[in-house]
Order: structure tokens, then C-alpha cells, then sequence
């Protein structure tokens, strides 16, 4: 080793010695600084390149990317982070190469898709906000972080905060449904489960807020496509839960594939530098999304690769993920004074900022430890917990008949639908690091209950129409006492690039379903689904309808809890099921339009061949109990904080949790407001005849709403109030403020 770089490690070291003193403070600019000023132009242009550890997992891989150029890249100091890089091993391995290769030795972050679970899976993100259990899910992804950081990942891609109203889109069941305040709670709760209390600790992850902004909104539900919608839209319900997570202290942001009025998301100004790093004043970094800079070419916005790298560092995005524009163009453009140094410098100071509030600088390797690895993964409080929150997520939609639950005793049992035997597609979308065949399934669940059953295939979840099954399947059912059927999609038919047209039940499951019914009537449906799906015939038609999603590793074990009355179902819909996939984007929190209520003459908002009304709406989901609403008090005495207290009883046989949720709606603004917005929520369990009194405030930052510019403003009106068990089922009230 030259003089030279004895002196950097040196001086290297001295900074690890005095970050120890600073760490106390957390302050870490003097170090960055001091790093910053170290670095030649070339090595801050590599920490603002991402690179993929092997190809074709979450994306397509660039055409000129390849493992030797990587490598090259690595030695040089051109790539400041790696993702989908699997177990502590490989991790180790990359970032020796760069602390003993590289002339300045900063660490690698290592990103990666935990989504709902590394190795032990908890519920698809749209399943947990059912739960409507801040709690549960900050839990579930503190043991996310546990497993992702003990295989040497300090940084996921979650949570993802993007709101829609389009069950098509594939990637619904990756977020927390169509609403804004629930979906803000919840973005809190994931951030403070990834990123714990010490982001330098070797059991907490960076969190990234994705995908700012808009991707929620593309037409026609179809994955990747054009994004247009008005500013008004934009600050009132797409900007919130990012804003309330960036204020929670999430590190980084992924920006998206789509166009906002017009200019591409990577290379948006607007979005990354005037509203996310000036107004909000967000100090970590923003990564690209897959190669959505290089697809600024598609888009028409950039010529080539050189124009992509300009106007993505001019447009705020700080660093790039596999399109290889950076590391091929942005030092030239610096050169040539097409990107200004200062907005390098700040870009390499936010990824800078975040490794070293990891600790990496400290110790490059806290995250590799082969034994923790060992230790931790699929530990048994990990499966506990995802057990938990699996069982809290399933949401009973109908139970005519009282068919459920279930008794041990029941036998003359037909279990049919291939979902039903199925170890992989419980687990949903996005399990990259997830081990095959490791979900419970149902039969496996069932068995600990209940052995007095038969199973028959009948259909699978592909979209292939395949009937062969049926005759055993209807033969079993006939002879049988109660059928449980499990049917829905496959975890490959719900996630990125999965967008449906229909919303049925995937295949031949509708007419097996039929089939069956026409044999026996008593029939227990439990859904496996990513997304909200029209089930309109089964609704009409079918006793008992349990949503249970994809409940990750414990689903067999939580469907049977439900099943059997061990758990009493207390899910909530988060995203409303339309009757029919036409209705959609279908929500519940809608402008009332001119001619929206029903009028005597046709010329109203409406369809001629189907209700307005959708199948299940927002916030809807039954118990094996029944509650009780009553005495809804309104004390608006104080403007700045309203009381709002209703009584909730508990008058079934059974112990059971409510979630009780209030609205309101702003009658008359001078902007138009939605016919109702949820603005709190609080879960709670009753005894049987048991009574709470459920108190709630409104603020002005419940009765504020943005305007078109962004500027957000509290009026004097009329205010309705309503409390209830859904948004359709409320107790109504009103108050003035003046
Ligand atoms: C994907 C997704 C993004 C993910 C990234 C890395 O295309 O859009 O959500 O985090 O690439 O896998």
C-alpha cells in the first residue's frame, strides 16, 4: 500500500475513532463532509450507482450490465450500493472486495424487497392493513428487519405508500388500500418497525417510502402506464402518507415509473426537489426506480443514456438503479457543465448521511454474522408473530346460516380447490428471499382441528380453463355435510406486472364453485386473493365468505384459527370489492359530482346495468359476534379539539374485537370535499354484553384540507360527523365551526 493510501486509512480510521464520539449526537456532517472532500469526482459518481447481485429478479436486466463489468466497477469505487445481494456470505464477500480493493473503502449499502418478510413471511401488505392493527404491523415489520438484517441487508424497499382505487392494478396487494388516513398510519407503522429507534443498531433497516408519486393512479389499472391527475388529487390524497413518513423519519425514497404531468417521475423537479427536499426539507436519498431512468428514453423525455443521467441528477433523483446512466454519463455532463458539482456533492452527502446512520462506516461488516444468520431466521417468535397478524387480517364477509365457526366435532367435511393443499402461493407476491413450499397450508392448518375430511382438487388458480377435476370434486361435495372451498388467485397472479382485466375468480374456480352448489348448498368460501375481486355470484349465493388474501407462512394455521372460532375474525376491508369490474376505480371517499344522488328522471350519475353501489364497501367486516352503536356526542364547545364519543356494546355470545371508525364530511368548502373521510379509528375487544364508551377528537388537522397549490387550510362550515362499524353502517351527527 502507497504512502498515499496509508495516510486515507489512517485518516479513515480517525474518522471511525471520532464518529464513536459523534455518535452520541448523531451528528455526522463534519465526517461527511471530510469524506466529501476526499473523494474525486469519479467516486461520488459511483455512490450514486446501484447495481443488481443477479439478474432478472425484479426487473429486466440493462443490456450492457454483466457480472465482470460489475466487479470492475466494484474495485474502482464506482457502486455505492448492491441489491437483491442473498445471505450474509455474499453480502461479506462484495464488501471486502470494496474495503480492500477501493482507495477510499466507503461501505456498500445493501438494499433488497422486504416487503412482508424475508424468510419467515408475514401477510401481503394489503392483508395487514385489514387488520386495521398499528401495532400488529409495526411488529410484523420489525421481524422483517430482525431476518433481513441478520442475512446482511441494511435497507428495503418498503414500505410502499401508493394509494389506489383500481383492483386491477396487480400491485394493490403491495399497499394499504384506496385510503389516504389509514394509509398514513400505517406508512408510520411500517417505517418505525424497519427502522426501529437505532438505525445503527445491527437489528434495524433503512425504510424507503415508494413510489413517490402517483404510480397508484395509472390508467386502466395498467402496471406502468400513464399517470394523469390534478394537483388537488395529488396534495389531498396521493402526497399525505409519504409526507407523514418522511416526518416519521423514513431515510430514503424510490421515485416511479410513471410520467406526472408529463415529466417522468426520475427526472421530476417538482416532485423530488421542489415538494420532497425544499418544502418537506427530506435529508436522505431517493433511488431510482428499476432502470426508470434509461426508460426516460421510452418515454420520449431523453434522447439517450447521456440525457438520462442530466435531467435525473438536475430532476433530484440521487441515485440510479440499473440503468447504468450515472456510472456511464454524469461525470462528462459535469465536466461539460450540464449538471452543476453542488447538486453531486448533495446528492453523495444524503447516501453518505444514511450509511453512516447505519453504522457501516463503524463497522462495514456489523450486518454480516453468519451465527445471528443461523440464529435468527425462522425463529420461533418470528413464526409467532406472523401467525398473529395473519389471523388478525382475514376478514369474514358473510356467515348466513351460522355455518362458522366451524365445530372440532363437524365431520363429513369436503375441502376443494388446489389453493387448499398449495405451500407456495400463500405466501403472495414478493417473497424473493422466502424459501419454496414453506407456507401452511390450509389441509396442514385444517388437520390440527379437524381430521374428518376429504380433499378434492376440482380446479387450480391458473387462468386455463380446466374442468377434468370437477366430477370427483361434485361426487365428494354430494356425499358430504359442509364444503369448505378454497379458490382465488395464485401469488403470480396479483403483484408488479400482474394487472387483470376481470376481477372473477381465476380459470374454471366460478363454474366449480357453481357446480358444487348445485349439489350442496352448505359451503364455507375462503378467498385466496391479492386484490379486491367481484365475487357478485357468490355473494348472492354462497353462506359463508371468509377473505383471507395471502397470509404469508402461518396462513393454513390462522384460516383454521378462524375457522374453528379459536380467533374471532376482526379484519376491515381497506380497499373497497366492486360488483363488478366496469364500476371501477370504485372508493368511498368520492365527490358527490352535480347529479350524484339518485333523481326520478335517468339524467343522474349512474349506470343502466349495474347499482352505483359496490359489493363490500370500505371499512366492512363482520365478527362471529354483533355490535352495537349507540349515544353519538358531539361537543364542539372547543373548535380546536371536537369531542366525539359513542357507546359500542357487545350484545352477541362472543368475545370479539370491533374496529370503530369515524368519519366526516365538509358540506360545503371552497374546494369540493369527498362525501366522507375516515379520520380516526380505534380497535378494541368486548366481552359478551360488554360496553365501551369510544372517544375520538377532531383537530384542524382532521377538518383541514389541502388546496390545488398545496397549501393547506381549515374553513368555518358545516361539518358531519359519523361513527359506525364501516363506512356505510354510521351513526350520524353535525357541528358547526365558526
Ligand atoms: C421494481 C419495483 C420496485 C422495487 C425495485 C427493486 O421494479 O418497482 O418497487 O423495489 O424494482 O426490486
Amino acid at each position: 500500500m502507497n504512502k498515499t493510501s496509508k495516510l486515507i486509512t489512517v485518516f479513515i480510521i480517525f474518522l471511525a475513532i471520532c464518529g464513536n464520539i459523534q455518535a452520541q449526537n448523531k451528528g455526522f456532517e463534519s465526517r461527511i463532509d471530510s469524506v466529501l472532500k476526499l473523494m474525486t469526482l469519479e467516486e461520488k459518481v459511483g455512490q450514486m450507482n446501484q447495481y443488481n447481485g443477479f439478474w432478472e429478479v425484479t426487473g429486466p436486466a440493462p443490456k450492457d450490465g454483466n457480472a465482470k463489468m460489475k466487479y470492475e466497477h466494484l474495485k474502482k469505487g464506482l457502486v455505492g450500493s448492491m441489491l437483491n445481494v442473498k445471505g450474509t456470505a455474499e453480502v461479506r464477500k462484495l464488501q471486502e472486495l470494496v474495503m480492500k480493493e477501493t482507495r477510499l473503502k466507503i461501505p456498500l449499502i445493501f438494499g433488497f424487497d422486504v416487503i412482508h418478510g424475508y424468510k419467515t413471511i408475514s401477510p401481503i401488505p394489503l392483508a395487514e392493513s385489514a387488520s386495521w392493527d398499528l401495532e400488529a404491523i409495526e411488529k410484523s415489520a420489525r421481524i422483517a428487519a430482525i431476518e433481513a438484517a441478520a442475512v446482511g441487508i441494511n435497507w428495503t424497499f418498503a414500505p410502499m405508500v401508493d394509494i389506489s382505487r383500481d383492483a386491477r392494478w396487480g400491485r394493490v396487494m403491495e399497499g394499504a388500500g384506496e385510503d389516504t388516513y389509514l394509509g398514513s398510519k400505517i406508512g408510520i407503522a411500517r417505517v418505525k418497525g424497519f427502522q426501529g429507534n437505532d438505525l445503527s443498531s445491527n437489528n434495524t433497516i433503512a425504510a424507503c417510502a415508494k413510489h413517490f408519486a402517483a404510480y397508484g393512479f395509472i390508467e386502466a389499472g395498467r402496471d406502468y402506464n400513464t399517470v394523469d391527475i390534478g394537483t388537488y388529487t395529488l396534495h389531498n390524497v396521493v402526497f399525505p402518507p409519504f409526507k407523514a413518513i418522511i416526518e416519521s423519519g423514513v431515510r430514503t425514497v424510490m421515485n416511479s415509473f410513471n410520467v406526472l404531468n408529463g415529466v417522468p417521475a426520475t427526472a421530476n423537479k417538482f416532485l423530488q426537489r421542489e415538494i420532497l427536499k425544499d418544502k418537506w426539507k427530506f435529508d436522505g436519498f431517493i433511488i431510482s426506480d428499476w432502470s426508470s431512468g434509461a426508460e426516460m428514453i421510452n418515454h420520449g423525455f431523453a434522447a439517450n443514456l447521456k440525457e438520462v443521467a442530466e435531467t435525473s441528477a438536475n430532476g433530484g433523483s440521487d441515485m440510479d438503479m440499473e440503468s447504468l446512466a450515472y456510472v456511464s454519463h454524469l461525470k462528462e455532463a459535469v465536466e461539460n457543465g450540464k449538471v452543476d458539482i453542488k447538486l453531486v456533492d448533495d446528492a453523495v452527502k444524503r447516501i453518505l448521511r444514511v450509511k453512516f446512520e447505519l453504522g457501516l462506516f463503524d463497522d462495514p461488516y456489523k450486518y454480516c454474522d453468519e451465527k445471528r444468520e443461523k440464529e435468527l431466521i425462522r425463529h420461533p417468535d418470528h413464526i409467532a408473530g406472523v401467525l398473529d397478524m395473519a389471523k388478525k387480517s382475514i376478514v369474514l364477509l358473510k356467515n348466513d346460516k351460522q355455518l362458522l365457526p366451524l365445530k372440532k366435532t363437524q365431520d363429513k367435511i369436503a375441502i376443494i380447490g388446489a389453493l387448499a393443499e398449495d405451500k407456495d402461493h400463500p405466501l403472495g407476491s414478493w417473497v424473493i428471499g422466502a424459501d419454496k413450499g414453506t407456507a401452511v397450508s390450509v389441509l396442514e392448518g385444517f388437520k390440527k382441528y379437524n381430521n374428518n375430511f376429504k380433499f378434492a382438487k376440482g380446479a387450480n388458480s391458473t387462468f386455463e380453463q380446466d374442468e377434468k377435476g370437477f366430477a370427483e370434486a361434485v361426487a365428494l361435495a354430494k356425499k358430504s355435510e359442509i364444503v369448505v372451498m378454497v379458490l382465488g388467485e395464485g401469488a403470480d397472479q396479483s403483484g408488479e406486472a400482474r394487472s387483470r382485466t376481470t376481477l372473477d375468480l381465476p380459470g374454471s374456480q366460478q363454474k366449480l364453485l357453481e357446480a358444487v352448489y348445485a349439489v350442496n348448498k352448505n359451503i364455507v368460501l375462503v378467498l385466496m386473493n391479492g386484490r379486491p375481486l367481484a365475487i357478485t355470484w357468490a355473494d348472492k349465493n354462497i353462506p359463508c365468505i371468509l377473505e383471507s388474501w395471502h397470509l404469508g407462512t402461518e396462513s393454513g394455521n390462522a384460516i383454521a384459527q378462524v375457522l374453528f372460532g379459536d380467533y374471532n375474525p376482526s379484519g376491515k376491508l381497506t380497499m373497497t370489492f366492486p360488483r363488478n369490474v366496469g364500476q371501477v376505480p370504485i372508493y368511498y371517499n368520492y365527490f358527490n359530482t352535480g347529479r350524484g344522488d339518485y333523481q326520478p328522471h335517468r339524467y343522474w350519475s349512474h349506470y343502466i346495468d349495474e347499482s352505483n353501489a359496490p359489493l363490500y364497501p370500505f371499512g366492512y367486516g363482520l365478527s362471529y359476534t354483533q355490535f352495537e352503536y349507540s349515544n353519538l356526542q358531539i361537543d364542539a364547545s372547543n373548535q380546536s379539539a371536537v369531542k366525539v364519543q359513542v357507546t359500542v356494546k357487545n350484545i352477541g355470545k362472543l368475545a370479539g374485537e370491533e374496529v370503530t371508525q369515524l368519519y366526516i364530511r365538509d358540506k360545503f368548502a371552497s374546494f369540493v370535499r369527498p362525501v366522507k373521510e375516515l379520520k380516526g379509528f380505534k380497535k378494541f375487544a368486548l366481552a359478551p354484553n360488554e360496553s365501551k364508551v369510544i372517544d375520538f377528537v377532531l383537530t384542524e388537522a382532521e377538518l383541514g384540507f389541502y388546496t390545488d397549490k398545496g397549501d393547506f387550510i381549515v374553513e368555518a362550515g358545516e361539518f358531519e360527523v359519523m361513527v359506525g362499524t364501516d363506512s356505510q353502517k354510521l351513526l350520524k351527527g353535525g357541528f358547526v365551526r365558526k
